[in-house]
């Protein structure tokens, strides 16, 4: 990492926005971009006001922009009156959008399903409607565990409707997952398919939901509906369970939207910190839309002809931000694909880019990392076999993405032709914070650049005290920002320390480490300075993972640290302790394989440790301490130049670096 981070800060090339784009682009040039920072440099309060009245549609217009009374608890807005859903779809309807396409929805085998914002608009209203006859009423929480598919949007949008608070479970979580989520949101209503398809096979969710029911601990539970995605044969419980169908069955496609104040919760979405369990981080309707829209016009510079293509799933903030509602908010034309890019090979993504002609594609470093390595060994996957010209605009998101990545998007992909955002930001941020803009901002590989406008982004020490560009730090916000994360479910206490801890006086702590460049200032992320992990973008907090090893009978003690790799960024390495001998050879490799399947069980598929080593004890100070450290440098065949005299059982380090 610390390699990859100097290569960086070396980097000399630089592509300036291309003529055309720039002639064309939202934000054009970097004096637009300068006068919309000072403006909100002079009144960072009128600037989001301005906007706020400028692009969300208000049932009741608000009074006041921000109210920092009760901080870091800011409202937004407040005294506004909104309605998310109506400003997703009610607002094309009798203009020109209204019969264009919203949702070209490609399933895993190929077959296509168009939506117009009319078709979504009904959709969405009888769904609510039915959600309405079940007796769901504003305020209640509704777990959506679903599939890549039209149904999830409809679902989403649905809740937003009715003022209900969604909280989509990422379909790869385990039901254990799933039922911690229930029971932290104390859900009334569970969303979720029979099963999903990806990349060829089917994978059961119902049963997961069946599963969540008896570990306990939902009985907040009136209701689950079931859409039969496959319409695979599946146990219902009487008086709990009922079929999308019967839902939407007679019910009118109109239904008004309830309209609630601007800081009524949207959605809740949980995601991994350091410590304990995953935390919902509850965010708002107003200054949440808000967001979402303007970052599609400027980052995304999004134009009615544009046929907008975000990889991401509905379980993750990206799949919220800039599928569910951003792209709808601003009437585009988007594609939802269900499956995977390596099915039925791994030219999946640019097949689909040429027949959907794509002009914006955004998607993750791990998935371009992957397709590199998939078409050098099967050339016929290689982009350049696929017609992309359609395309204009490229995007990354979720994890740093390393420049020699970022040049074969740039030049086989994008055809040197289209700029690349690789855009910062994380689920409590709601949506973009430091990203290029495709029109003003020279790019250069490996970083994200600059600070969005009214976005006060800056690299501090442990003391709060400004660090001079070129020096590594904590990166922080320093003001707040409409989208920000609210509080965190059920626990304000653990919000006031995860981001705004008494030290850093008053700053947004992202979590992540941040250099600038010495001369033009550009942002690079350095990485989570917490136990906070990142593999293929995914986040996932070490000390879930370790709880998740331990729950095993066999296990009396784990550490887990990540490592660099190639292809995913990060991955989980575990060092283990078990209550039996230390097992050896081929005794090794099958417990530590069912130990991988222990915790994709307990958390997910996504949480499998990828080296598992075991030793007689773990390393620890004489207070008995875990010193990670040394288990981080273990994990990466470094060698340990640490100092080690603190160490209780410096022998232990020996045994620790055999490999399986
Ligand atoms: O470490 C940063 C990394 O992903 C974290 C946020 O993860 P999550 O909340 O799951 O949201 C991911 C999608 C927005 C951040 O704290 N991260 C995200 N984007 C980038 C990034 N690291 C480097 N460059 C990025 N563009």
């Amino acid at each position: 990492m610390a390699g990859q981070i100097e290569t960086v800060m070396q980097e000399s090339r630089v592509f300036a926005p291309p003529e055309a784009f720039m002639r064309q682009a939202t934000i054009s040039g970097m004096a637009q971009y300068q006068a919309l920072c000072d403006e909100a440099g002079r009144d960072h309060d009128g600037f989001w006001s301005r906007l706020a009245r400028e692009q969300v549609l208000w049932h009741k217009p608000f009074t006041r922009g921000l109210d920092d009374s009760q901080a870091p608890f800011y409202k937004w807005f407040e005294d506004g009156e909104l309605n998310v859903s109506h400003n997703c779809l009610d607002r094309h309807l009798g203009t020109p959008v209204e019969n264009k396409v919203a949702i070209r929805f490609e399933a895993d085998d190929g077959a296509l399903t168009e939506v117009t914002y009319r078709d979504l608009y009904h959709q969405v209203c009888r769904f609510a409607n039915g959600l309405k006859a079940l007796g769901c009423r504003q305020g209640d929480r509704v777990i959506i565990y679903m599939p890549m598919s039209v149904e999830g949007i409809v679902a989403m949008q649905a809740c937003a409707r009715l003022g209900l608070i969604h909280s989509v479970v990422f379909g790869g979580f385990s039901a254990k997952s799933l039922q911690e989520r229930i029971q932290d949101a104390g859900a009334a209503w569970v969303i979720c398919a029979d099963e999903q398809v990806r990349g060829g096979r089917h994978i059961p969710l119902k049963p997961a939901v069946d599963e969540a029911f008896t570990l306990g601990g939902c009985e907040s539970v009136q209701r689950v509906v079931v859409y039969q995605r496959t319409g695979a044969a599946m146990d219902m419980h009487a008086g709990r369970d009922i079929t999308w169908s019967q839902v939407i069955d007679g019910q009118p496609d109109h239904c008004e939207p309830q309209w609630v104040g601007a800081e009524h919760p949207l959605f809740i979405l949980y995601t991994s910190g350091s410590t304990g369990k995953p935390k919902g981080v509850q965010h708002s309707s107003a200054g949440y839309i808000l967001h979402a829209m303007l970052t599609m016009k400027w980052t995304f510079d999004i134009k009615p002809e544009d046929i907008f293509w975000c990889t991401a799933d509905i379980g993750w903030v990206t799949g919220h931000t800039y599928i569910a509602y951003g792209p709808l908010a601003c009437g585009a034309t988007q594609i939802v694909f269900e499956g995977v890019p390596t099915y039925p090979d791994a030219g999946r993504f640019w097949r689909m880019i040429a027949r959907h002609k794509a002009t914006i594609f955004y998607t993750a470093p791990t998935a371009i990392r992957a397709l590199i390595k998939a078409c050098d060994t099967v050339e016929s996957t290689h982009p350049r076999h696929f017609d992309l010209s359609s395309l204009r605009l490229l995007g990354s998101v979720g994890e740093p993405i390393n420049p020699e990545a970022w040049m074969w998007y740039y030049n086989q992909v994008g055809g040197a032709r289209c700029p690349i955002v690789d855009t910062f930001w994380q689920t409590e941020t709601g949506g973009h914070m430091i990203t290029p803009l495709p029109g003003a901002t020279p790019l250069v590989p490996g970083s994200c650049t600059l600070p969005l406008p009214g976005i006060a982004a800056a690299i501090v020490d442990e003391a709060a005290n400004d660090l001079p560009n070129g020096q590594g730090g904590i990166l922080v916000v320093k003001k707040p920002w409409p989208s920000m994360i609210r509080t965190i479910w059920g626990d304000p206490e653990r919000f006031r320390k995860s981001y705004f801890p008494d030290e850093l006086k008053g700053y947004y702590l992202a979590g992540d480490g941040a250099v600038r460049n010495r001369v033009t200032g550009y942002f690079t992320i350095t990485g989570r300075i917490d136990d906070v992990l990142n593999v293929s973008g995914h986040r996932m907090g070490t000390m879930e993972i370790e709880s998740a090893l331990v729950a095993n009978p066999l296990v009396a003690e784990a550490a887990v640290v990540g490592r660099p790799d190639d292809l995913t960024g990060e991955a989980i390495a575990a060092f283990v302790v078990l209550k039996q001998a230390r097992p050896v050879g081929d005794d090794a490799r099958r417990i530590a394989n069912d130990l991988r399947n222990w915790v994709a069980h307990e958390i997910g598929p996504i949480a499998k440790p990828k080296d598992i080593r075991f030793g007689d004890n773990l390393p620890k100070t004489r207070s008995g301490k875990i010193m990670r450290r040394l288990l981080r440098a273990i994990a990466r065949g470094e060698a340990i130049t640490q100092d080690v005299s603190t160490l209780e059982n410096p022998a232990i380090l020996d045994q620790l670096k055999q490999t399986l």
